[in-house]
């Protein structure tokens, strides 16, 4: 199937204030010069806040990690969750259409899509409220067959009640996601035959079901409202023993105690070129080598190289743009707005110039590219420079 952006987009995305906190937050659990890893995450809560995605949110996103255009594109289009075509106001119905639920009447659920949506997957229905496809098995087999619409699963469905919810959605109704044939989980329809301990302390609905009742978030837009934003490592200055529950604590103690149960983010520690994080690297100086870095990057025996043996020469630069026009350094490969701004700040405004880099002079670059280390030999750029200088 072929995966491209939609023909008509919108002028411009930006992340609701909620939603841009909790942008920045996910950044900062990668080290230093690996923010590109939160790309998914990303375009996830984008589309998550507009139902799909669009180029200006792919573009958005990519100029907040410091990435090329062209690999946040190369991820949005490559990842099948990834909607990059408007979807139904109200609902996405992704029908599954894998061997169980194919056996057990996906194909007749996909025929009450047909009718009550569009004839085709991805088309909106005539109002614009639903949109629908076919999706590879969801993982919940035994309650098939079954649905996702927006964030939760409907299971164990027929014609005639997918045909209900739909037109309960479409009355502003969210019904109660989980097993529409009175099953709790997925226990044989006649009742538990074992393991009846289960049955006591149940809350209303199974676990997801309940919590999905509970946040009222299955088909909602999401603004970065629904639950609260989980970054201990950026709030702990705020932590005291009355808010940890424990007001025999010192307020020393109560933080120590925090910081020795909750997750660390990697708190802007650089990594070198090898992808090893300092921290890494100072174990290898004082002959403590952690065993990740001792694996990676194909089991460089030898341990990652400390960024700070590695200093180079720095290249010479220029004030300015020779006549004021400077080349696009962002065709440059990896490189985005925020890296070619970086390059100006450095002096550096044209192909020739990267393309007469030596060795020593991209390892003092690749040291000094504050956020994105180690890209210039990684992606080539004197090579390529080369190359963007011989097409003019
Ligand atoms: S086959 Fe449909 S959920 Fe697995």
């Amino acid at each position: 199937m072929l995966r491209r952006l939609h023909h008509e987009q919108p002028e411009g995305f930006a992340f609701t204030p909620d939603n841009q906190k909790w942008a920045e937050a996910q950044i900062t659990k990668y080290p230093e010069g690996r923010q590109a890893s939160a790309i998914i995450p990303l375009l996830w809560r984008a589309q998550e806040q507009e139902g799909w995605l669009t180029r200006p949110a792919i573009e958005s996103v990519a100029e907040m990690l410091g990435m090329a255009y062209i690999r946040a594109l190369e991820v949005a289009t490559f990842y099948f969750m990834f909607q990059l075509q408007p979807v139904g106001s109200v609902a996405h119905i992704q029908v599954c259409g894998t061997t169980s639920c194919m056996i057990c009447g996906a194909e007749d659920l996909m025929e009450v899509c047909k009718d009550k949506i569009a004839p085709r997957p991805h088309e909106l229905s005539a109002d614009g409220k639903f949109s629908w496809e076919e999706v590879e098995c969801l993982g919940a087999c035994a309650n098939a067959p079954m649905a996702q619409i927006g964030k939760d699963y409907y299971e164990d469905l027929t014609t005639e009640r997918l045909a209900e919810i739909i037109d309960e959605l479409a009355e502003g109704k969210v019904p109660v996601p989980g097993p529409q044939n009175g099953r709790y989980a997925s226990e044989p329809l006649s009742g538990l035959t074992s393991l009846k301990d289960h049955d006591s302390g149940k809350t209303q609905y199974n676990a997801s079901a309940q919590l999905a009742t509970d946040i009222g978030d299955t088909v909602k837009r999401i603004d970065g409202t629904e639950v609260p934003l989980l970054t201990p490592w950026q709030d702990r200055a705020d932590k005291t023993p009355a808010a940890a529950g424990n007001a025999d604590q010192t307020p020393e103690e109560s933080v120590a105690q925090t910081e020795a149960q909750e997750p660390r983010p990697a708190e802007g520690k650089p990594v070198d070129e090898t992808g090893a994080t300092e921290q890494e690297a100072q174990e290898v100086e004082k002959g403590h080598p952690q065993s990740r870095g001792d694996q990676q990057e194909g089991g460089n025996q030898e341990g990652p190289r400390n960024p700070r043996d590695v200093t180079g020469t720095r290249p010479a630069g220029l004030t300015e743009a020779r006549d004021g026009r400077p080349d696009d350094l962002k065709k440059l490969r990896g490189v985005g707005p925020k890296l070619e701004a970086q390059l100006h700040s450095m002096g550096y405004y044209h192909y020739d110039q990267v393309a007469a880099w030596s060795e020593d002079e991209v390892a003092w670059i690749d040291q000094n590219l504050e956020g994105f280390k180690g890209r210039a030999s990684r992606d080539g750029w004197v090579d390529h420079a080369k190359e963007l200088g011989k097409k003019g």
